[in-house]
């Protein structure tokens, strides 16, 4: 049966119970509203631990004034069923007040700089902060052996490994591929905001990094030139571009090393949409 917790001393008195058992623990952080997407990481999560925890927290501070902190879909009770049928051994739901005390006068953040004003980060100010630093209070609340993230969010995902990387946390992070609806569209709990005709065409951004993917494989080196290419063939669907760049898979500065990352984020209507694909280069 699948245990709800929702305060910090009553998860630390269990999981104590469990390292006591010497027992491998997994974390799964999420936001809820899970998907197909969560239930991968959460079966993976299974294979690779005796013991998943899965967080759920819609983290305020990762919102940026004016975003969908409000909107997010918040589903509970479906999460919990999803979760519970997968078995999984503990589903941690805090309130905000549990993980952003209110008398707590001081605050303190985990900020990256090299990559937090960066692509998704220039467009969403704080937005990484936000996310290392509640990345952070997990870990160190949960203090897994192992925590489990998708690709989706490179950028994030590429922070996440830098922040256990320099706080020397003994955790080891495992990314997993992104899923897909069968358009190619990546899951994501946005795609509820799409309506009908926009989530017909929102496939065509992961084709676009496809291309571009495919021209590089096949040889084409002028990145600036394909990136140009690529907003032009998006922009023509009506897409609103925030960014689409082609950079190097460790720095997300310019290519360097032997693996690129095509990186995207756009609009189409009210709902922003990110995607990503990974390249070998041939120099
Ligand atoms: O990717 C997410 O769902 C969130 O950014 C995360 C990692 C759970 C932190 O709130």
């Amino acid at each position: 049966m699948t245990k709800k917790i929702k305060t910090i001393v009553d998860l630390r008195d269990e999981l104590t119970e469990t390292r006591k058992l010497k027992k491998k623990i997994s974390l799964v952080p999420t936001m809820g509203n899970i998907h197909e997407g969560h239930l991968s990481l959460i079966k993976n999560a299974q294979k690779q631990s005796d013991y998943v925890v899965v967080s759920i927290f819609v983290n305020p501070t990762q919102f940026v004034a004016g975003e969908d902190f409000n909107e997010y879909p918040r589903t509970l009770d479906s999460d919990i069923e999803l979760i519970s049928k997968l078995n999984v051994n503990l589903v941690f739901i805090p309130d905000v007040i549990e993980l952003y005390p209110m008398n707590n006068k001081i605050s303190t953040e985990v900020s990256i700089p090299e990559l937090e004003s960066i692509y998704c980060g220039k467009h969403r100010p704080g937005h990484f902060r936000g996310v290392a630093t509640i990345v952070s209070k997990l870990f160190n609340i949960v203090q897994p052996d192992i925590a489990i993230f998708g690709e989706k969010d490179y950028q994030q995902l590429l922070i996440i490994r830098s922040l256990v990387k320099n706080h020397f946390l003994p955790i080891e992070i495992i990314s997993l591929p992104t899923v897909r609806e069968a358009s190619g569209l990546a899951m994501s709990s946005r795609n509820n905001y799409l309506t009908e005709s926009e989530r017909k065409k929102a496939p065509m951004l992961y084709e676009c990094i496809k291309t571009t993917v495919n021209l590089i494989i096949n040889g084409a080196k002028d990145y600036e030139k394909l990136e140009r290419e690529a907003k032009l063939f998006l922009e023509e669907a009506e897409f609103k571009i925030e960014y689409y760049n082609i950079c190097d898979s460790e720095t997300l500065g310019p290519v360097q090393g032997k693996i690129l990352v095509v990186l995207a984020a756009v609009w189409l209507g009210k709902t922003r949409l990110i995607d990503n694909a990974t390249a070998h280069t041939y120099d």
